[in-house]
């Protein structure tokens, strides 16, 4: 597929109720629904599926896959589900406003790409894919050190969308802290210190593939030798959240926190944001899902900072849970790679655009018009006959 201008227009304000994804039956005096007025579904199983289909094994599963006995990737999006709504009655609510502000920048929905590497693997377009997708439906990119496309070139893109650099450590601490710089200078809003990778967590499915690299990907944030081992490099502490702010002259998001007491530490050294995290299953696991995680975090440093979540991700249900739960966003990732590698970058915009519509019309459910406001008590455990489910 050639790049070009191959995404719908930007979406409008959201609208909860007639319209909305999920609604399949009409009203008998409705007239019956033509393809063209029929509501799009977002089906992230089927898209998942034809993702696979599209990639190689050994691709799909680098992309899906987890570290070690992937528990923690199996039970983070049922972690979600372990909340439930409480709606809302009689508020007079038929329209939602999705749009927020991420550390000052706007956005069109609390919905944003989270960094995910190599993203020329599942389609051509890359980085500059997701870029465009993510603008069509007015969502925060976050771009990783370890993308197939330079910095420079993903920002250039779309110069206006937003958009956050997140930054790895590489193996010459001199050539990170130049990476960091030149965020500051391409127009990136934040720099996201990803901390939950001191060393690389083992994926069994990558082992058992073999998996490496096409020898002809780019790796165009790393030094020119291709080297990205951070072997040769000093381990972050929190001191580094100071000294990459300094360098780069944006506010600094700390991604894979899963404590409170991390959390505080992290606003203390100088976080202006912490990004509940457990990288998709990929580092350490088994360990706590983000959405259990998330309360701690946000009761130690919400008053003070946004926090953000991701992981498991998977409906407009659980966003707006973790919108309750005190996140001022989410973000996405292996939904992302199913848009890209199915449908380029109007693939990620229908990702996006279906989740913020899901977001909207059960917001409008639940009796809620702002997504800067969803109060705490809009969900509680859920019940079994044997008590809360934790
Ligand atoms: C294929 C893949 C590559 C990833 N690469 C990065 C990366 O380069 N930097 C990073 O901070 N996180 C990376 N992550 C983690 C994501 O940013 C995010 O935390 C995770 O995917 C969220 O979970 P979800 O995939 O269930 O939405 C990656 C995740 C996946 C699936």
């Amino acid at each position: 597929m050639a790049p070009g201008d191959d995404v719908p227009p930007a979406p409008g304000p959201w609208l909860g109720g007639a319209g909305a994804p999920g609604q399949r039956r009409r009203r008998p005096e409705a007239p019956a629904a033509g393809p063209e007025d029929r509501p799009d579904v977002l089906d992230l199983v089927a898209l998942e599926a034809q993702a696979r289909a599209v990639l190689s094994p050994a691709v799909a599963d680098y992309y899906a896959g987890g570290a070690e006995s992937e528990t923690t990737l199996r039970e983070a999006p049922g972690a979600w589900r372990a909340w439930r709504l409480r709606p809302r009655v009689l508020r007079g609510v038929a329209a939602v406003d999705l749009g927020t502000s991420l550390l000052g920048t706007e956005v069109g929905m609390p919905i944003g790409v989270a960094p995910w590497a190599y993203q020329a693997m599942a389609h051509p377009d890359g980085e500059r894919g997701t870029a465009r997708g993510a603008a069509a439906a007015a969502a925060l990119m976050t771009v990783s050190t370890s993308a197939s496309t330079g910095l420079d070139d993903v920002a250039a893109t779309r110069p206006q969308a937003p958009k956050w650099f997140q930054l790895y450590r590489l193996h010459s601490p001199a050539h990170t802290a130049d990476l960091a710089r030149r965020a500051g200078q391409a127009g990136y809003k934040a720099l996201v210190l990803t901390a939950d990778l001191p060393v690389m967590g083992r994926r069994l499915r990558d082992l058992a593939h073999d998996f490496a690299l096409p020898a002809d990907l780019p790796l165009a944030n790393h030094p020119p030798d291709r080297s990205g081992t951070a072997a040769d490099s000093p381990v972050w502490t929190f001191d580094d959240i100071g000294r990459f702010a300094e360098l780069s002259g944006l506010p600094v998001v700390v991604k894979g926190v899963l404590r409170g007491d991390d959390a505080a530490r992290c606003v203390e050294a100088g976080a202006a944001a912490v990004w509940v995290s457990a990288h998709g299953g990929r580092q350490a696991d088994p360990v706590i899902a983000s959405a259990h995680a998330l309360p701690e975090v946000v009761a130690a440093v919400a008053d003070d900072v946004e926090v953000y979540a991701d992981g498991g991700i998977r409906s407009g249900s659980d966003v707006l849970t973790a919108l309750a739960l005190g996140a001022t966003a989410v973000f996405v990732g292996r939904p992302a790679v199913w848009g890209l590698a199915t449908g380029g970058s109007s693939g990620v915009s229908r990702v996006l655009t279906g989740l913020g519509a899901e977001l909207a019309h059960t917001m409008a459910l639940c009796g809620l018009p702002d997504v800067r406001s969803v109060p705490r008590d809009t969900v509680t455990r859920a019940w079994t006959p044997m008590g809360p489910v934790t």
